[in-house]
Order: structure tokens, then sequence, then C-alpha cells
């Protein structure tokens, strides 16, 4: 198989014009380095929020997309131990992931159980600790509390309902269209409602007017008001998405007579701020579990790199059923 790599020269708000297949040498893995092959990267909103040039941290142009996913090592350069020829790893977070070969530093990679399905484990690295994060950084939660949150059919959502059952804790999961509420609910979730300007009094109903502390906001503008109505006084909401493209709105009434307090949520810098324990406890966990089949996300299609506009046209458009990922050949 050729390398290929998709890689865009410029930033623009449409992805899928920019990005382009285009081949490239096969590389050599130095001393300390490993030569891997693509299995499968996701493309998440990040992705495509780095190539319009709206995210938090753009890299030179002309980049690789792709920030996380998986390969298999097929060749070891000198002066590596504790990596085997065939072993499935982590691609570091990141690094440029559209690519179908990599050259990278042997102890950068992290080695996967090779049984998992190699689609969950390629969604790994970011969606999983984000959900997982949302639940035990920002609120202390106990067994029993309820949790809001919107888009809970996003791959976020998804893992955050199956996580926060695992816990105890129970979750009111907002989506934007009622054809996304079956999905939700496959994944676990009881409380499903549909967003609307009556949010807080069907949450209240649907709850026993439970007193929710933490809603958990992947949309902005309008929608985090509703979540915010949602809350028990001095309650909290986490963004950490921006899908509408619309600052928060939060009315001065949550905030001065309710005590309602708006707060932002970047995995990025969760991983500047933790230690190495912490990182390895967080991912020993949930490698365990995506490895058991008890943590997983929809997957709605898999394209080949050559195909990766096709792909990104894909991953832009709403009202999927799942995560796309990009595959070798
Ligand atoms: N802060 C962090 O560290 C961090 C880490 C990971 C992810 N994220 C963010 O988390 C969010 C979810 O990521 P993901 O990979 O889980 O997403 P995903 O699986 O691609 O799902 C996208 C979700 O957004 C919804 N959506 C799209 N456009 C919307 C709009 N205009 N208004 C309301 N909802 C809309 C979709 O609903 P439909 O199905 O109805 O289209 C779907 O539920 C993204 O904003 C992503 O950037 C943040």
């Amino acid at each position: 198989m050729n390398p290929i790599k998709a890689q865009y020269d410029e930033r623009g708000s449409k992805p899928h014009k920019l990005i382009k297949a285009l081949p490239y040498d096969r590389p050599q893995p130095g001393t300390g380095e490993a030569l891997v092959e693509l299995l499968a990267a996701p493309i998440n909103p990040s992705d495509l929020l780095t190539i319009t040039g709206d995210y938090g941290v753009l890299p030179d142009l002309p980049a690789i997309g792709g920030n996380e996913g998986i390969g298999k090592i097929t060749e070891l350069g000198p002066k590596v131990s504790g990596l085997e020829v065939g072993q499935t790893v982590l691609l570091p977070v990141g690094c440029g992931t559209w690519r179908s070969h990599l050259a990278l530093p042997a102890k950068d990679l992290i080695p996967l159980p090779g049984e998992a399905d190699p689609l969950q484990l390629a969604m790994l690295t970011i969606n999983p600790p984000t959900a997982a994060l949302l639940l035990s950084e920002v609120v202390d939660l106990e067994p029993g509390d309820w949790v809001i949150q919107n888009a809970a059919n996003s791959a976020v959502g998804g893992y955050l309902v199956q996580l926060a059952a695992e816990r105890g804790l129970q979750t009111v999961n907002v989506v934007r269209r009622e054809g996304a509420v079956e999905s939700v609910r496959k994944q676990g979730g009881e409380v499903v409602l549909v967003d609307g300007p009556d949010l807080a009094r069907r949450v209240a109903e649907a709850t026993g007017k439970a007193k929710i502390r933490l809603a958990i906001d992947a949309v902005g503008g309008e929608a985090t008001e509703r979540l915010a109505a949602c809350l028990t006084d001095d309650g909290t909401v986490a963004n950490y998405g921006m899908m509408s493209g619309e600052p928060c709105q939060i009315s001065a009434g949550q905030l001065i007579f309710r005590h309602i307090t708006l707060t932002g949520f970047w995995l990025a810098s969760w991983f500047e701020q933790s230690s190495p324990a912490d990182r390895q406890q967080l991912f020993g966990d949930l490698i365990g579990k995506i490895a058991a089949g008890k943590l997983s996300a929809p997957v709605a299609a898999t394209y080949p790199l050559s195909r990766v506009s096709d792909a990104l046209r894909a991953a832009s458009r709403g009202e999927r059923d799942g995560k796309i990922l990009l595959t070798p050949e």
C-alpha cells in the first residue's frame, strides 16, 4: 500500500474543500522510533474547527488532519525495546493521525489490547476521558445525584450516559430532535427530552423535581440558558463545546438571584495539569472498559483515506447516527 496523507494548506469555512489525499514517501523509523500503519482515526468536531481556524490551538500550515487514532507497528528502528511488530498502539494525541504511515518515537506509543474492536479503540483518546472528567472534575457528585446534558446523542454524550450509570448517577439527556431520542435510550439514557422553551418544566416533571447541581453544555447560545434554568440554586453549567457556534447565553437573573456558575472544560488543559499517574489511571480504566465492550460509541461509517473529502463532508453534516472514521485503503 502506497502511503497517503490527508493534508490541508489553508484554513477556511469548508474543510472538505480544503483537505486533500496526497501520496508521500514511506517514512523510515529512526533510532528509538517505530513505523506505525494506521488502523483507524475518527473525525471529531475539533478536527473540523482546527481546519476552519476556530479551535484553541492551531498547527502550522500545511498540516495533516486528525488528533487521535490507533495503528499497528510494522517495523522497529534501532534501540527500541518493549514494543513488537504487530502490536496495536494508541497514536499520540495531536500528531496528525490522518495518514497511513507514521514514524513515531516508541516512547510515545501506548500498547493496546489487540483483540479489542479497532474502531472503538480509535475513539479512545478524546471523547471518553472528556465524558469521565466532566463527571468528576466540576462538581462533587454522589450516587443517586442527577446530571443534565445537551447534545446527548453525541459521542461524548453517549459515553457520559454509560459512565454516569456505572457510577450510580442519573442523567437527563437533552437532544435537539425527536429522531435522536432512541439512540440515547439504546445507550442507557432513561430520561431523554427534546430541547425547547419549556425544558425546565418537563425536566422537573420527569425527575420528580430533582435538585440538579450540574449541567453539561456542548451547544452554547440559548441552549445554555435553558440548561441553567433546569438547575437548583447554586448549580453549575459546564460548557465544553460550541456546536451552535453561538456565545453561551445566561441571564443575569440566573447569575445574581440563583447563584448559577458558568464554567468551561477543555481536555487539553487537563492533559497539561494532570500528573502522569492520573493520566495512566484514567486511560487504563477507559481502555479496560472499551476492550471489554462496556463502553462504546455508535459508528455511522468508515471511509478510506483516499476519500477523506467525502468523509469530512459527511462528518460536517448534522443528524448523523454516530462517528465517521478514516481507515486505510
Ligand atoms: N472541551 C473539550 O475538551 C472537548 C473534548 C471533546 C469534545 N468536545 C466537544 O464536544 C462536542 C461533542 O463532540 P462529539 O465528538 O461527541 O460530537 P459528535 O459525536 O460529532 O456529535 C455532535 C453533536 O452535536 C449536535 N449538534 C450539531 N450541531 C448542533 C447545533 N447547531 N445545535 C445543537 N446541537 C448540535 C449533534 O446533534 P444532531 O445529531 O441532532 O445533529 C450531535 O449531538 C463538540 O462540540 C466537541 O468539540 C470538547
